[in-house]
């Protein structure tokens, strides 16, 4: 259904989120009864994936609110082919606006009001934890300094302006993610976040951060592991190292040139 800034749709990804779903989706039927939510589930194991059919059938009755849809993949194929594949579907079925948010309570369901009202200056609005206004509530000292770090690191190789790269809940405009390319990502982890957003940086895209309040899971657990962190510092040292040698080469040319 329509907001003021058109049709949305919310991807959520899942992988083993039974005890969460249903209270995320029912907080984002609370807030943003207009939205449309898509569930990604990668054959949680946990029946996620069977869960989130029936709550679609359940509120499929109600006409004055969004639709669910789910859209199930065979294995744990990673969280940024989880999006590409939701952004897929969106595009596919015309959305103007398409939110990514974690299915475990962490991205409230009322900030997003927020982030779409600032999308209407914007292409791309992030969620952000380490802007002034924006916190992380329960958060064990080491992701703390995990996100900060990763953050700090981002921002210095990439030569970005942005405070949370590497967060998961933000608003696209469609327009934005028909130019990215979307088939070019190879990005499988977390790291996918910082590719999107730099993608956007250097596409000249008007990117804004507004302040979230980040909740830790009460129930389940991360899915962050080892690999994920080495894939994204693996990535975005690469492309910072890809972007000198651009920058290089363009000076390069301008003086010979
Ligand atoms: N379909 C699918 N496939 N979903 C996945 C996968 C996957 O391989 N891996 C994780 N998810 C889902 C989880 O079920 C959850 O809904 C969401 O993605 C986030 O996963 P968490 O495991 O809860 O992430 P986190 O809380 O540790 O990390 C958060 O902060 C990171 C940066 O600090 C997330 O917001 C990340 O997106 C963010 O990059
Ligand atoms: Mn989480």
């Amino acid at each position: 259904m329509t907001g003021s800034v058109g049709r949305v749709l919310v991807v959520v990804p899942t992988y083993n989120e039974r005890e969460n779903l249903p209270i995320a989706l029912d907080r984002l039927r609370t807030h943003v009864p207009h939205a449309d939510v898509l569930v990604v589930d990668d054959g949680s194991p946990d029946g996620t994936g069977e869960l989130a059919e029936k709550i679609a059938e359940q509120v499929a009755v109600d006409s004055a609110h969004g639709r669910i849809h789910v859209l199930h993949r065979e294995g744990k194929l990673g969280l940024g082919t989880a999006y590409i594949a939701g952004f897929h579907w969106a595009l596919e079925r015309s959305y103007d606006v398409v939110v990514e948010m974690d299915a475990d309570g962490s991205h409230r369901a009322q900030d997003l009001p927020t982030l779409l009202g600032a999308l209407e200056d914007a292409d791309l609005v992030l969620g952000s934890r380490w802007v002034p206004g924006g916190t992380v509530l329960n958060w064990p000292m080491s992701r703390h300094v995990l996100s900060r770090g990763a953050n700090t690191y981002t921002r210095i190789v990439l030569g970005i302006p942005l405070r949370d790269a590497t967060g998961g809940f933000r608003a696209y405009r469609a327009t934005l993610l028909r130019d990215l390319e979307l088939d070019d990502i190879a990005s499988q982890g977390y790291c996918f976040q910082v590719d999107m957003a730099w993608r956007a940086v250097r596409l000249g895209a008007r990117v804004v951060e507004v302040p979230i309040t980040f909740v830790e899971r009460e129930l389940g657990t991360s899915k962050m592991s080892r690999a994920i962190v080495v894939e994204a510092l693996m990535s975005v040292t690469r492309w910072g190292i890809a972007e000198r040698s651009r920058r290089v080469a363009g000076a390069f040319r301008r003086t010979t040139g």
